[in-house]
């Protein structure tokens, strides 16, 4: 298995490219589900869940097609109602087609996803939504089978914000009979991105960005062109990595009202970050003052930046108070950071980070998508050479992340295994 190599000590200068991103990317490539007809999506990224998403829409029965940063798929051939445990065991987001395929085949049998390293990850509201939308609900053999021979619009509410429980609902109710409101839904930006690629379609919804979307379904819907926002999650890991190692970087491409969360921490941390149109650019000052922080649904600060962010505190002056909300797992990079000298207690979901002076490099293992991308930042500042393993986990989120780390002066190489 390929390794990532990190050499410490490099300051980064100069000016990188967002791409488009993931997770607003697998929700509208399943939207394709929705109709007949070539969809094209532009500034889509080249990640290892891209191609997962390509390979479980190709077993449904669509047709997709690649030509660099454009995807265009057509459903056309859609007659295939199983997401196999094969496809949905490496990306969890194989759960997406549940309501779609729900919706135009009138059935689905969609492998459970179980848990993974960040936690339980259970998918019951996806469900108790779906139910509510008429669907008859069963789970047998690891397997959830969806049918609805017709889907009428319902008042759902979630008791957690969930953003796939959100998307999948919403991609279900375009296609019901009435009316659909959904309550504290998820306010994320890939939620609004979605919506607006159903509108495209010919979708009726509002409020998406609120936490009350409100769906009025239509017979059907028409092929479209979307482009993928871009990666508020790969701008932040860069945003921290300008200030982790004192540079000045500039993102082009990125949305910063997206941003806010990461850029307010990243200021009282004392980062300078100056927002111009679609781009940013993060200058690191002499010292970091260590700064709490609380995950929270958007707009508040992104569980997918957690880790990013420890690594920052963890070379800050001071105590910071880190609580991870959403997940109950989500601290499984903290004992890799130790191996490299950082001071850090977890208590139940809340890490008392104590900055260090430095962090010293060692062989590390990534064990999910972020953990793995901080163990990298963490490597940028250790004194040494840091060894990052099993790097798959890496290539599911961030593209082309060493070559986007090395153009901007990091020491950062990929070893094939
Ligand atoms: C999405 O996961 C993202 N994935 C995650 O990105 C991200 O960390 C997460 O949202 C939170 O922002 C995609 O968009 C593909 P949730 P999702 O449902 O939708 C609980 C990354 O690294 N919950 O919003 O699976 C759940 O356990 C990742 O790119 C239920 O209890 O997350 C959690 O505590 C990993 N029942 C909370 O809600 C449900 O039916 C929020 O999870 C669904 C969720």
């Amino acid at each position: 298995m390929d390794k990532i190599v990190v050499e410490g000590g490099r300051q980064l200068n100069g000016e990188v490219k967002i791409s488009g991103a993931k997770n607003a990317a697998l929700p509208v490539l399943v939207a394709a589900l929705l109709t007949d007809g070539w969809n094209t999506f532009k500034n889509v990224p080249d990640l290892r869940d891209i191609d997962s998403t390509r390979q479980l829409l190709t077993h449904l029965g669509a047709a997709v097609e690649r030509s660099g940063e454009t995807v265009r798929i057509n459903a056309a051939g859609l007659n295939n109602p199983e997401a196999p445990y094969d496809i949905v065991r490496k990306m969890r987001a194989s759960i997406l087609v549940l309501g779609p395929l729900v919706a135009r085949l009138k059935r689905a049998r969609v492998s459970l996803p179980g848990g993974c390293a960040i936690g339980a990850r259970p998918i019951n509201l996806h469900l108790k939504g779906l139910a509510a939308l008429g669907a008859a609900i069963d789970l047998d053999h690891g397997y959830v089978e969806a049918k609805a021979d017709r889907l009428t619009g319902a008042d759902i509410y979630f008791d957690i914000p969930t953003v796939t429980g959100t998307e999948n609902l919403m991609m279900t109710a375009v296609l019901a009979h009435g009316t659909t409101v959904l309550r504290n839904a998820a306010r994320e930006p890939e939620i609004v991105a979605l919506a607006d690629m159903l509108t495209g379609m010919g979708a009726r919804i509002e409020g998406a960005g609120t936490s009350i979307i409100t769906i009025r379904g239509v017979d059907a819907l028409n092929p479209t062109t979307f482009t993928v926002i871009p990666d508020r999650i790969e701008a932040g890991t860069f945003m921290v990595a300008a200030a982790l190692t004192r540079g000045q970087v500039t993102l082009r491409g990125c949305e910063p009202a997206h941003l806010e969360a990461c850029t307010d921490k990243l200021k009282l941390a004392g980062a300078k970050i100056s927002v111009e149109d679609k781009g940013l650019t993060v200058a690191g000052g002499d010292a970091f003052n260590s700064v709490d922080l609380r995950t929270q649904p958007y707009p508040g600060f992104p569980t997918d930046m957690q880790a990013q962010f420890m690594v920052l505190m963890s070379v800050a002056n001071g105590l910071s108070v880190i609580s991870e909300t959403i997940f109950e797992n989500r601290f499984i990079h903290v004992s890799e950071l130790r191996r490299m000298g950082a001071d850090i207690r977890v208590t139940g979901n809340t890490a008392v980070v104590r900055g260090v002076s430095h962090l010293s490099a060692a062989p590390v293992m990534a064990s999910d998508l972020r953990a793995s991308a901080s163990l990298i930042l963490a490597g940028l500042v250790a004194k040494g050479s840091t060894e990052v393993n099993r790097v798959y986990h890496l290539d599911r989120g961030y593209q082309a992340i060493e070559k986007k780390f090395a153009a901007l002066g990091a020491a950062v190489r990929r070893l094939p295994a």
